[in-house]
């Protein structure tokens, strides 16, 4: 079956995870990605957080599937060259180098769009213009500085940042719905365009919620949740704890087991439509006729109290029994998985979420396919090229280069 971006050619000149995330996932779509890297090294990942002596990083396998690999140096003249031809044979190019590098390259976008005017530059910084836009960044820099980490964590603890990638891979996947946009554009146009995403904006967006609490809690008190547990507003968003986002209260409850299973927690959501069938549930039938806790608004200022008794349930049972009871009735609640236990969950392995891939260097290994599912354009999840490992073909086939051409290339270490 054709694949949604089956005939799109992507020059994939990303490195570490921000990047890759990005162009794996159009590989997952269809498109042919060639990943371009530094010859005898490539992409730093690569050797990052190694488990297997001279054996591909899983950071680096499990955001680089589906892409071919060619080495070369864009520095040298023949690498230029080479280079130039490439960015006339791709409809997208995508970088994530620190601010100045591609330039220094001797490909800004000006010259990117004289050699192909119907190019897609797809570019992902740390910062937008502004007094920051020449710094290199990192995940944890992008969660501090979009407005994440602020706004994570216990309420009187320091800021804390989560362990969802959303300032790498949350941005790569920002910068995907532009790449597309821009396709689609270039349907009508029949002319390429930069588009370019910054990890402080992209997480920002993801944060979009706490932007809204900064206003919403300046005007309080209010009378709906969140107004985070006990805490007054001392002028810029608290940190929430496990206080849910949205308008439901919701809290961490221990269960069965916590003391030694660090994961025996489940996240209960005590939303007003299926109050009464929790209270019910929990031996507190008398909170129903009480005016002191028979409205969300009365129970805002006790909801610790609520979340306790409510716990006091949960701790009688394991997360998965919780769940089941809690399920008919309505009332949203989510087991803490461990990635153990994901990576076990067969449901998972069934709609091809996480997957097994073989690797020549390293054998098996688990790795997180397409979320996005497509009804049309189905993914199967292939292994990380080895470096280098398509030089030879993409300089032939789309380059035009001959033996001898490819030998003295690699003689003189442009590939
Ligand atoms: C991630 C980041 C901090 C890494 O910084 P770094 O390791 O110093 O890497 P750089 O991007 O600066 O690239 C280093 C050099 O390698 C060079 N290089 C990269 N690929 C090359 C290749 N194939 N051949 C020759 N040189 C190459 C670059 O041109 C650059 O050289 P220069 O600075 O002398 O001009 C930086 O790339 C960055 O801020 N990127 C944007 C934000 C981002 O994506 N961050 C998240 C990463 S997960």
């Amino acid at each position: 079956m054709e694949k949604a971006l089956e005939g799109i050619r992507i020059l994939d000149m990303t490195h570490v995870q921000s990047g890759p995330a990005c162009t794996q996932l159009l590989a997952w779509f269809g498109a042919d990605v060639i990943k371009i890297e530094r010859p005898g090294e490539g992409d730093p990942t690569r050797s990052q957080l190694r488990d297997i002596p001279d054996a591909d990083s899983l950071y680096f396998t499990m955001l680089n599937s589906n892409k071919r690999s060619i080495t070369l140096n864009p520095k040298t003249p023949e690498g230029k060259r080479i280079l130039t031809k490439l960015i006339e044979m791709c409809d997208v190019m995508v970088e994530n180098f620190a601010p100045g590098a591609i330039e220094r390259m001797g490909f800004p976008w000006e010259t990117i769009q004289q050699i192909n005017p119907r190019m897609i530059y797809a570019s992902l910084k740390g910062f937008g213009p502004g007094p920051y836009e020449d710094c290199k960044v990192y995940e944890n820099v992008a969660q501090c500085c979009g407005g994440a980490a602020s706004t994570t964590g216990e309420l009187h603890g320091a800021p804390m940042m989560s362990g969802a990638q959303i300032g790498d891979s949350g941005t790569g996947i920002h910068l995907v719905a532009g790449i597309l946009a821009a396709l689609l554009q270039r349907e009508k146009t029949g002319r390429g365009q930069r588009v370019t995403c910054a990890m402080q904006d992209a997480v920002l967006n993801l944060c979009r919620v706490k932007l809204r609490d900064q206003q919403r809690l300046a005007h309080g008190p209010l009378k709906e949740y969140p107004q985070y547990l006990n805490g007054g507003f001392n002028g810029s968003v608290p940190r929430a704890g496990n206080a849910s986002g949205g308008g439901h209260p919701g809290w961490l409850m221990r269960c069965k087991g916590w003391e030694t299973d660090q994961d025996a927690y489940i996240y209960v959501v005590a939303q007003s439509q299926a109050f009464a069938a929790l209270a019910k549930l929990i031996g507190h039938e008398d909170w129903l006729a009480d005016p002191e806790y028979n409205t969300p608004e009365a129970r805002l200022n006790k909801l610790d109290k609520v979340f306790a008794e409510i716990e006091k349930w949960t701790m009688t049972m394991t997360k998965m029994e919780v769940m089941a009871t809690l399920n008919p009735l309505n009332v949203p609640c989510g087991p803490i998985l461990s990635m153990k236990e994901i990576a076990q969950e067969p449901a998972l392995r069934k709609t091809g979420t996480v997957v097994e891939v073989a690797h020549p260097e390293r054998g098996k290994y688990l790795t997180v396919g397409n979320p996005i599912k497509l009804s049309d354009s189905p993914v199967e999840v292939r292994r990380s090229p080895l470096l280098g490992e398509h030089t030879e073909e993409i300089l032939r086939n789309l380059v035009g280069m001959n033996e001898n051409d490819i030998h003295a290339a690699r003689q003189q270490g442009v590939i």
